[in-house]
């Protein structure tokens, strides 16, 4: 009798193998069958396995591992029975609001590594694990991020408004970058008022986490803006209260110079941006919604 089974990949205790085929009904893949009452695997295996570790999850008898699982971090769900209950659930989700006032006090680093453990479980496309963390705790890295913001879009504005300097914008900006000016004229010289008034509207004063990865990679922007949402909820856990910054990612994705000051790898795209730290403010009411726009079949 066949002992294991075992590639680069997966490794099955063969000899502990009940034949239950939860494997081979769970896996997404169809990686597994059975042939003269045994289990086996596909050909392609290795080719074809997304890692996701449905098979060892569904095992009920554990005798899959994927390699690269460690032992130690294959809990069983037992231990983690306690889970909200979906009125808890509904009061995090109605309490949380996006915080844009915070406290001055910096996030230890041990809160935002218990957010990061959250989005590490977060779904990714086809299992592609392709989002990385670029976690800005330092400020004044913060703030030079936002200057930079509020300078380029100051001088944008400026030459705009002068017809000399429209003729010399095409020269040193992108066409998008123009465009995307010339459209929101208005909304942009309200915000550069806010700034000028003191107001960091680009980040918050907050400490950020930039989620970001490679650009030929597909749904970057899906995996990132999900990771996101985890941790924002997460982070009411907490006690800390986040924003998305979408004007942010646009910009960390436009701007050289703020992807050099926080190493953005140059062959990765922003999918999303969050700031946070402690809020500042207590809402004693919860916003209602438009209603939901659905429909049944
Ligand atoms: C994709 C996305 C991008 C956003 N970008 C910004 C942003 O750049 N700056 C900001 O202050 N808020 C931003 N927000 C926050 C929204 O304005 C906010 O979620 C919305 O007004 C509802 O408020 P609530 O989150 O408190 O319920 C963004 C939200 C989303 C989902």
């Amino acid at each position: 009798m066949m002992s294991s089974i075992e590639n680069s990949i997966i490794k099955i205790d063969m000899n502990n193998c009940t034949k239950c085929k939860e494997c081979v009904k769970d896996c997404v893949a169809n990686l597994f069958y059975f042939e003269q009452d045994n289990l086996q695997i596909v050909e392609s295996f290795e080719d074809r396995c997304i890692e996701c570790g449905h098979c060892e999850a569904v095992c009920p008898v554990n005798v899959i591992r994927l390699k690269y699982h460690k032992d130690e971090e294959l809990e069983p769900r037992s231990v983690r029975e306690e889970v909200p209950t979906y009125d808890k659930f509904l009061n995090l989700v109605l309490k949380r609001r996006s915080i844009r006032r915070f406290k001055e006090k910096p996030i230890p680093k041990e809160e935002i590594e218990k957010l990061l453990k959250i989005s590490r479980y977060s779904p990714t496309g086809g299992n592609s694990e392709n989002v990385y963390f670029t976690v800005v705790q330092d400020r004044s890295t913060v703030t030079a991020i936002s200057r930079h913001i509020t300078k380029r879009l100051t001088s944008l504005v400026n030459s705009l408004e002068d017809p000399k300097g429209r003729d010399l914008l095409k020269k040193s900006r992108s066409e998008q970058e123009i465009k995307q000016v010339v459209e929101n004229l208005p909304s942009i010289k309200r915000k550069l008022d806010m700034i000028e008034k003191g107001i960091d509207f680009w980040c918050w004063n907050g400490e950020l986490i930039i989620i970001h990865g490679d650009k030929v990679e597909g749904g970057i922007s899906s995996n990132s803006a999900l990771a996101a949402a985890h941790i924002m909820l997460a982070a009411e856990t907490l006690g800390l209260g986040a924003c998305s910054l979408g004007y942010l990612t646009n910009f960390a994705n436009e701007y050289q110079t703020i992807r050099e000051l926080i190493k953005i790898p140059s062959n990765h795209t922003v999918g999303y941006c969050l700031t946070m730290g402690y809020p500042d403010v207590k809402y004693k009411r919860i916003p209602a919604r438009k209603p939901l726009k659905v429909q049944w079949f």
